[in-house]
């Protein structure tokens, strides 16, 4: 199986095998930053850092339409999607990696849907279960197999940043069942589903959210906690690649 995996603050760089670049078109503009398509463990790969090569593009300025497009056109038959995150309820202590189930999308004014006139045909799409819980599943079993702690499930906030929240709105979403908070994971899924692409995320918690530790955040810490769990993270792609590559 071809996959699509969209890095970003969690992971700014994947090392392939025969690596190819490519910078591509599509109907909704021009994607973050060159695709990469290469072999991992025997799988077939398609790397986009959706911040783009040189973590210039905000999160409320992706063009999520083209990524997502962009990795359509490369005809992958899933996504892994990674996204940094802050751990709102106590389970999500930073260093954790977390499978999401659910989001709640609190993001505005960002280009949202491939159903924006230009002939597309109006769809509504069934977003009940906005990650692919087949390949949740998979991703849970080759964690395990691999002996790699992965917490199964979370409601996964989407703000639209690029400033991090006040204590009063962790807590709002803390009341409306958020685990994590991250500022990338919508439009991405909601366009996957639109073009019928198989979506997980996988979510690294870099610090406790705003108001969940005594101390303020800091992108010294943030990025301790990164470059800590980099070689879990890697270790999970890499065996998800070999995985998926049968
Ligand atoms: N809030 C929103 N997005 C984030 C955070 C956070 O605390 N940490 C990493 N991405």
């Amino acid at each position: 199986m071809k996959i699509g995996l969209i890095g970003g603050t969690a992971l700014e760089h994947l090392s392939l095998h025969q690596p190819q670049r490519q910078l591509v078109q599509t109907p909704w503009g021009e994607p973050s930053g060159p695709l990469v398509s290469g072999w991992l463990e025997g799988g077939e790969v398609v790397y986009l850092n959706r911040h783009g090569e040189h973590h210039s593009i905000p999160p409320h300025r992706v063009n999520y339409r083209a990524n997502i497009h962009a990795l359509h056109q490369q005809d992958v038959e899933a996504i892994v999607a990674l996204n940094a995150v802050g751990g709102i309820t106590d389970a999500m202590t930073p260093g954790a990696l977390v499978l999401p189930h659910q989001l709640i999308d609190y993001s505005w004014g960002r280009a949202h849907t491939f159903s924006d006139g230009g002939g597309m045909p109006v769809q509504h799409v069934d977003f009940t279960y906005p990650y692919d819980e087949n390949l949740r599943a998979r991703v849970l079993k080759v964690a395990r197999v691999a002996g790699l702690e992965l917490i199964d499930g979370a409601v996964h906030a989407v703000v639209q940043g690029p400033r991090l929240e006040t204590a009063s709105e962790v807590l709002r979403m803390e009341r409306d069942g958020c685990d994590i908070v991250g500022m990338t994971g919508m439009p991405e899924a909601g366009l996957a589903r639109e073009l019928a692409i198989p979506y997980v995320s996988i979510g690294l918690v870099v610090n406790p959210a705003a108001g969940k530790s005594s101390r303020l955040i800091t992108l010294e810490e943030i990025g301790e906690v990164m470059t800590a769990a980099q070689p879990r993270l890697l270790a999970l792609i890499r065996a998800l690649c070999a995985d998926l590559a049968d």
